[in-house]
């Protein structure tokens, strides 16, 4: 069986290049020959046609790339996580919309009305609704983002108005925040249909609880109403495998976020378990099936 590992090609992190030798390494001892290539490797053009390729069975795309994810896919090759989830997943006020469609718990959510880049938003009547339903404080997100990086917390409306000019047109949500989950939530990893691994993550200094922000991590066993929907919340959005961050409510657990292509190997230090493996064995199972 052949496949690639379709890779960014300018990010040079050994955060990344971590997890793309997990995944070559573990397709080698399953006799998978999976290559890797960066987006420069089968850069395409819409117009001039694709470069001819000889396509492998089956890509795992550890990237965001969306428009190459979709070309591929529509020259025929099977895509792992597919186009569709990837972008879901990438923006999280499309996230919150498919999952509270699929009547799966998240945060109350507002999505920020459209801004234009010569406007940016010139008036915050949206906040004043949003801040009758959310209150203060009042967690902001940039829809795109990584390691808690743009996720805030907005102590007032004086606040929350800075934070928003400040993205200019860039979309955001505007969330309820969980007070019961401050500091700490559960990083859990689905496969399929199946959790491989979880973990317990904690900040006593921030109310995020990334890892890459200063948070530190447990060995968790989550509970069954956690895994149960962990494993919903990827199915609602068509994902393969996933890393879902599940919040801790008064009365049963959220869903704060779902990631396409989660940093595994943190959670492989913190509990033994090798995702990549299962993300292969599963990868072989459906090829054959
Ligand atoms: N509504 C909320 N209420 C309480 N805490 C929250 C809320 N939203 C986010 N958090 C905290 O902030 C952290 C970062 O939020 P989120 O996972 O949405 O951001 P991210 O930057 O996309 O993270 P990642 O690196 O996992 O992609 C969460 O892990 C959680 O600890
Ligand atoms: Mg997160």
């Amino acid at each position: 069986m052949k496949g690639w590992l379709i890779v960014n090609s300018f990010v040079k992190w050994d955060k990344f290049s971590e997890i793309y030798e997990l995944l070559l390494n573990a397709a080698k001892k399953c006799s998978v020959l999976l290559e890797m290539k960066t987006s420069t490797d089968i850069f395409s053009s819409v117009c001039g046609g694709f470069e001819e390729y000889d396509l492998p069975d089956f890509a795992i795309f550890w990237d965001k790339d969306i428009l190459l994810a979709r070309r591929l896919e529509n020259k025929g090759l099977r895509l792992f996580n597919p186009s569709e989830s990837i972008e879901l997943c990438d923006d999280k006020g499309q996230t919150a919309i498919v999952l509270s469609e699929n009547g799966i718990r998240t945060p109350v959510t507002f999505l920020s009305p459209k801004a234009y880049p010569q406007f940016g938003c010139t008036d915050f009547a949206f906040l004043r609704k949003a801040e009758k339903s959310l209150g203060y404080p009042m967690v902001i997100k940039e829809n795109r983002g990584s390691f808690g990086k743009q996720v805030y917390l907005a102590a007032s409306p004086e606040e929350a108005e800075a934070l928003i000019s400040s993205f200019k047109e860039h979309p955001f949500i505007m969330q309820e925040y969980i007070k019961s989950s401050a500091g700490r939530d559960v990083r859990i990893n689905v496969v399929g249909d199946r959790v491989v691994a979880s973990m317990y993550r904690y900040n006593d200094n921030d109310f995020r609880s990334n890892i890459t922000n200063g948070g530190s991590m447990k060995k968790y066993e989550a509970t069954k109403e956690q895994e149960e929907i962990a494993v919903r919340a990827c199915r609602a959005l068509g994902l393969d495998f996933g890393g879902v961050d599940v919040l801790f409510g008064d009365d049963g657990p959220i869903i704060c976020e779902v990631n396409s292509n989660p940093h595994f190997k943190t959670t492989m230090e913190c509990t033994g378990v090798n995702m990549a493996e299962h993300i292969i064995g599963y990868i072989i199972d459906r090829c054959r099936s």
